[in-house]
């Protein structure tokens, strides 16, 4: 499975020159106008990369610089060589750009019928990968998801660019789920839903220097729906964006779930005129479990450094169910103010516990430090 998988990502990914036998994408007539559909272009490449054997690294040479329109293409193994596989690291060119134009997609391997199905709409997916570097592509107007990263492990993403208009459904930037050891860094994502969306199975995330809006922020969740057991910690955000985003920091759980996210931090985020800059949802319902007194624990989760403006009044909710409630959350060094000249801004909570430290506007349910050492 996995064989099948490196395969795809090798196809469009790699590009450095030093093992043999080594592919030229322009070879097999991919014009790189950004206009033109390359798609036929690297199926033909794929196919020699894939059937090339001996015990050289099959290498797919992508020039630099260059905007490749691909329309929704099965890149599908078994290939011969077993440097495809992704136990060995998989490395980009600096700099590539792989444009996916128009509300066109790329499957990037899929390991059978089932998962294609499944992946049919996400412009690119990555399921069951271990050492995956993305760098310097641009994904815009994906029908879906632009990138999904399935059961991964040790997974870079730098320098990526995502575009998608902001009223465009479900058309999450990053989703991740069942991974572990990613590390997200500089990356512009504008787009119609969750700029990263963590979900369950996921921990040790990093993301760092990234840029927000349009969205619906960096969210972890939603997890627990229809009461399954989801499980997220050690997420850490630092150093991002959101520009007139629909949330910011954001932790979301269904009513009836249970596990946990716990372990999650937010530090030196910038708002700029953003909706529900800290949002926390520990009840969140569909209909069916209205009665339910079970949830999803949010424990140990830190803002720290959060400033710029906030589009509602209510710019910081803790909203956590009264059966269970959210434990040490800690604020320090939070000024959301209004990004309407004149209104002030407040904090919601229900059933939150923890500390707060030069926080604005307060947030009633945390005690506060700073008053006792002033
Ligand atoms: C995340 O950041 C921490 C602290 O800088 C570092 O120790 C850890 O290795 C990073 N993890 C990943 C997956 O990059
Ligand atoms: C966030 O905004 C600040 C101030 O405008 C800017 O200096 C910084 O580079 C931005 N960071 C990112 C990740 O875009
Ligand atoms: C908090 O959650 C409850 C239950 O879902 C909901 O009725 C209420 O409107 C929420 N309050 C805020 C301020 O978000």
């Amino acid at each position: 499975m996995q064989k099948l998988l490196a395969a795809g990502l090798f196809m469009l990914c790699f590009g450095i020159g030093y093992s043999q036998p080594t592919f030229h994408v322009g070879g097999f007539g991919a014009i790189g106008d950004g206009h033109t559909d390359d798609s036929q272009a690297f199926l033909k490449a794929w196919k020699q990369l894939c059937e090339a054997g001996g015990t050289g690294r099959p290498t797919l040479e992508i020039p630099a610089s260059t905007t490749f329109l691909l329309k929704p293409t099965l890149f599908q193994g078994p290939c011969n060589s077993n440097d495809l596989h992704l136990q060995h690291p998989i490395l980009l060119v600096n700099g590539m750009a792989i444009e996916i134009a128009g509300y066109a997609s790329v499957m990037l391997m899929v390991s059978s019928l089932k998962d294609l199905e499944q992946s049919m709409a996400e412009a690119v997916h990555f399921h069951n990968c271990n050492n995956l570097q993305i760098t310097g592509i641009s994904l815009v107007n994906s029908p879906k998801s632009h990138i999904s990263i399935n059961q991964c492990t040790g997974v870079s993403i730098s320098r990526i660019q995502i575009n998608s208009p902001c009223d465009s459904p479900n058309t999450d930037g990053i989703d991740i789920s069942s991974s572990t050891n990613l590390d997200i860094q500089h990356s512009i994502i504008k787009t119609g839903d969750d700029c990263i969306a963590i979900n369950t199975g996921s921990s040790f995330i990093n993301i760092t220097g990234v840029a927000c809006g349009p969205g619906h922020g960096i969210s972890v969740g939603s997890l627990g729906e229809d009461g399954a057991d989801d499980r997220v910690e050690e997420v850490h955000v630092r150093d991002c964006n959101f520009s007139r985003t629909q949330n910011g920091a954001r932790i979301k759980t269904f009513r009836g779930g249970s596990g946990y996210a716990r372990k999650i931090s937010f530090e030196q985020i910038t708002l700029i005129d953003s909706k529900n800059p800290i949002i926390i949802d520990q009840h969140y319902t569909n209909d069916g479990r209205r009665e339910s007194s079970s949830a999803v624990k949010v424990s140990d989760v830190t803002y720290s450094g959060v400033q710029g403006t906030s589009a509602e009044e209510q710019a910081i909710t803790l909203n956590c169910s009264d059966e269970i409630g959210c434990f040490n959350i800690k604020m320090k060094k939070i000024k959301i103010s209004s990004s309407v000249p004149g209104k002030k801004t407040h904090a919601y909570c229900n059933n939150a516990h923890g500390t707060s430290t030069l926080t604005t506007p307060n947030v009633p349910c945390l005690l506060r430090l700073d008053k006792f050492t002033v």
